[in-house]
């Protein structure tokens, strides 16, 4: 990052209109509350089917002080929101298989006229129960004196250390401990403790139906936040006002949408930057803007990046390492199909990505040694793939413990995203080149016979790019 804090905009960009479908999907958008207790149920379900005598303690996220008495705003533990639809901080949850009559305890903070006043509403003892299917609920400040009772039976404690940020940790640690010295007498409390993400990372992998159609909202959302930018973003716009507008995008289609993480938008040599999210630089002519944003729908994420010419054109050189770029996506892509192997799609656009980076004489010599000596790694040195879903990287192994990649299956979300960022200093590098930097990315789903393909409501071939962007300057 070069640039200080400039002028005023002379040209503004133009905020968006509330997004089409925005109005319909006002109240069914509102997804999460909209959605009924039984998706969750069925996952606890099969959850608590693979636990056996264990029982899992589940903790709400922590709240985040932003400054003093504000805080960040609350987002839920994905998992906790994954087993349990529940949307409040200070909530607990316990599963426990072998109780036919108790299976799913919540513990919740309760309703207080006073504190909901200031704070909002909750939904307490009787809402935890009425709308979230809980066969019992206490009040939060229980958990303790009601926590050694529920875990007693279990051979195994399945709980995520760090989940909540650490207070839950030392309770649960000084439980099991607990357990230690009357065990040989009583015979009872759990031996183990066990991470529930061995299960639920599995099972998040594979989208349900009910995930998926959010999914593709979320997709069809951002892509509409980035044919906005491609149209705002010109010459003599800041960065930061192409993340407003992309902010605006997502937040306006409905109760609960919103950006699924800080937008990175980076002009020129910003662009070549991975997590640049600085965004405070005016865009000049002749920039590429790279924008990668994503949108959040009911709890769903989507992951797009595009790359394109502020003043309406790529520049040749610009449009040449656009098009390996473009070349090595395609090759990814073209590797999702279940039964692949999860870093073929790595290793196909990173193949394409070295042969380009000596076409453009970024690099000399046998493709298979460069990537064996990892030359590459100056202009390419991500993975191009992460796993999406309720977290933008979402959890799950893409290695088994054999130390081969696991194989892809119908129902996985992914990214790709291969990219070449050319630094801006270095004499062996074509002067023409240096600074740029481009990314693409697209989320891809596998199917039954193949992939497809969710966010391609907004272009990516370097022809349809220039032709939105150029159609918002006549
Ligand atoms: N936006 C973060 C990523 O692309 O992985
Ligand atoms: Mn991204
Ligand atoms: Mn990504």
């Amino acid at each position: 990052m070069t640039e200080a804090m400039p002028a005023a905009a002379s040209t503004q960009p133009t905020f968006a209109e509330p997004a089409e479908g925005a109005v319909e999907h006002a109240e069914a958008a509102d997804a999460v509350r909209s959605r009924g207790p039984e998706e969750f149920r069925a996952r606890r379900e099969r959850f608590m089917a693979s636990i056996g005598e264990g029982v899992a303690v589940l903790a709400a996220a922590p709240e985040l002080v932003k400054s003093r008495d504000t805080d960040i705003p609350f987002r839920q533990n994905s998992d906790f929101f994954y087993l349990t639809g529940f949307l409040e901080p200070g909530a607990v949850a316990v599963l426990t298989p072998h109780d036919g009559a108790h299976r799913f305890t919540l513990f919740v903070r309760p309703r207080d006229p006073e504190r909901e006043t200031w704070n909002g509403r909750r939904a307490g003892v009787e809402g935890a129960m009425q709308a979230y299917g809980a066969d019992a609920a206490y009040p939060i400040e229980e958990l303790d004196s009601r926590l050694k009772a529920l875990l007693e039976p279990a051979d195994a404690l399945w709980y995520a250390l760090r989940a909540d940020g650490g207070e839950m940790d030392r309770r649960m640690l000084a439980l099991l401990t607990g357990f230690r010295a009357p065990r040989p007498r009583a015979g009872k409390g759990p031996w183990d403790l066990r991470d529930p993400g061995q299960l639920l990372d599995r099972m998040r992998l594979i989208k349900e139906p009910g995930e998926l159609a959010l999914m593709r909202e979320a997709a069809e959302l951002a892509a509409r936040g980035h044919i906005a930018v491609m149209r705002a973003g010109r010459p003599g716009v800041g960065e930061w006002e192409l993340q407003a507008l992309l902010d605006q995008t997502f937040r306006s289609y409905s109760a609960t949408s919103g950006t699924s993480f800080p937008a990175i938008v980076g002009s020129a040599a910003n662009a070549t930057v991975l997590h640049y999210v600085t965004n405070d630089r005016r865009i000049e002519e002749g920039d590429l803007v790279l924008v990668d944003a994503g949108a959040d729908v009911g709890f769903y994420c989507s992951d797009i990046t595009r790359t394109f010419p502020a003043s309406g054109r790529f520049s040749a050189p610009q449009r040449a390492v656009y098009d390996i770029v473009l070349r090595a996506l395609e090759a990814g892509i073209e590797a999702v199909r279940p039964g692949a192997p999860a870093n073929a799609m790595h290793l196909a656009a990173r193949r394409v990505l070295v042969e380009g980076m000596i076409t453009l004489g970024l690099l000399e010599g046998d493709p298979e040694k460069l990537i064996e000596e990892e030359k590459f790694k100056r202009f390419f040195m991500h993975n191009t793939s992460h796993w999406l879903g309720l977290d933008v990287h979402d959890p799950g192994s893409y290695t088994a413990r054999d130390g081969e990649p696991i194989v892809l299956q119908p129902g996985m979300v992914l990214t790709i995203e291969p990219g070449l960022y050319i630094p801006e200093h270095g004499d062996d590098i074509p002067a023409e080149l240096r600074g740029i930097g481009i990314r693409l990315e697209d989320d891809v789903l596998v199917t039954e016979d193949g992939h497809e393909i969710l966010t391609r409501a907004v272009p990516v071939d370097p022809d349809d790019v220039e032709r939105i962007c150029s159609e918002a300057r006549s």
